[in-house]
């Protein structure tokens, strides 16, 4: 069935996940804050363009977003032309950026308020993954909302589940980022190490990526991170971004995060050195500079 929906925020993951719901037949109406995104946007998809969030999600049955951080966030749902006062009883926000639990807890309150349901649906998978319609959605909120949303996430995902109550996909976002930052320092201390010791790297993980040190970062990164390739991808801004929301939450509840809190010190490093849009892969240029700085 045909749906009304509103997408907020046409970046790197936005612009490829309100892509999908309009090749599946919905009718998109997209809110970019800087409108020559979004015009680009409607010169390769099918849909309409609305000046504010809150006129993108007038009529609209389902709003999703995916913005930067929690006060983006904010600004896009309750801000002076947000879009949950302007939607419709029984509508449903679908909010794909990463951001805090505090913050899905509380717009979800603001929102059962008026009779609408917020979902916190974080998203892993890349740039890739949103393009392609292959990523996986982590969701906190009602699971009747969960199951009206769930047809139509399911344009641009491959695995879609509900872990509990509003929080709950931020949550799972955050265990998602806690367990890549220390992968990723793993393998770019693996590639230095091998670099260092006189071996071909590349040789080297053709043959321990068919063993148990294989991981998604190893697949799909050792090739642009021995190439020194890191002007794609997920930028170490958003990573440190990720990992303070990781940080504050575990000072929360009390949990241990000593690697964590290490690996989020040296992305400030490679924030340092000018690398806040690189991949996050970019661990290595650190490592390499270092070494050559001796
Ligand atoms: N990129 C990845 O690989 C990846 C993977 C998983 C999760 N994420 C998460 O997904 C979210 C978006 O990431 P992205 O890579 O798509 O970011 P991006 O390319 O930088 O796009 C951010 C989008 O948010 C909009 N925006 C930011 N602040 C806003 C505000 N205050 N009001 C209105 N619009 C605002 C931007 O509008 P303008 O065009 O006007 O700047 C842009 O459309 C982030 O939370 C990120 O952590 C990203």
């Amino acid at each position: 069935m045909s749906e009304r929906v509103a997408f907020l925020g046409l970046g790197v993951m936005g612009s490829a996940m309100a892509g999908h719901l309009a090749a599946a037949g919905h009718q998109v109406t997209v809110f970019n804050r800087t409108a020559s995104v979004a015009e680009k946007w409607l010169a390769a998809n099918r849909g309409s363009r609305a000046a504010t969030p809150a006129d993108a999600a007038a009529g609209a049955r389902f709003v999703f977003a995916c913005v930067g951080n929690d006060d983006d966030v904010r600004e896009i749902a309750v801000g002076e032309v947000g879009a949950i006062p302007a939607m419709a009883p029984g509508a449903v926000f679908v909010d794909h950026t990463t951001a805090s639990a505090r913050l899905a807890r509380e717009l979800a309150a603001d929102a059962a308020a008026r009779d609408i349901s917020f979902l916190d649906a974080p998203v892993s998978g890349g740039q890739a993954g949103a393009e392609n319609g292959a990523l996986t959605v982590m969701v906190g909120g009602d699971e009747d909302a969960f199951q009206k949303a769930l047809p139509l996430i399911d344009c641009y995902a491959r695995c879609v589940e509900r872990l509990g109550p509003s929080g709950s996909g931020q949550l799972a976002k955050m265990v998602n980022q806690i367990c890549i930052a220390g992968v990723v320092e793993g393998l770019a201390e693996g590639l230095h190490f091998a670099r260092a010791a006189g071996l071909d790297p590349a040789a080297v993980v053709d043959v321990i990526s068919k063993g148990a040190a294989q991981s998604w970062q190893m697949d799909n990164r050792t090739e642009t991170m021995l190439a020194g390739v890191f002007d794609f991808g997920f930028a170490v801004d958003w990573m440190r971004k990720d990992l303070a929301i990781a940080l504050d939450e575990a000072r929360r509840s009390g949990a241990r995060l000593p690697l964590a809190a290490l690996v989020d010190q040296l992305y400030a490093e490679v924030q340092a050195m000018g690398g806040g849009r690189w991949d996050s892969s970019s661990l290595l240029a650190r490592l390499e500079a270092l070494k050559s700085a001796r």
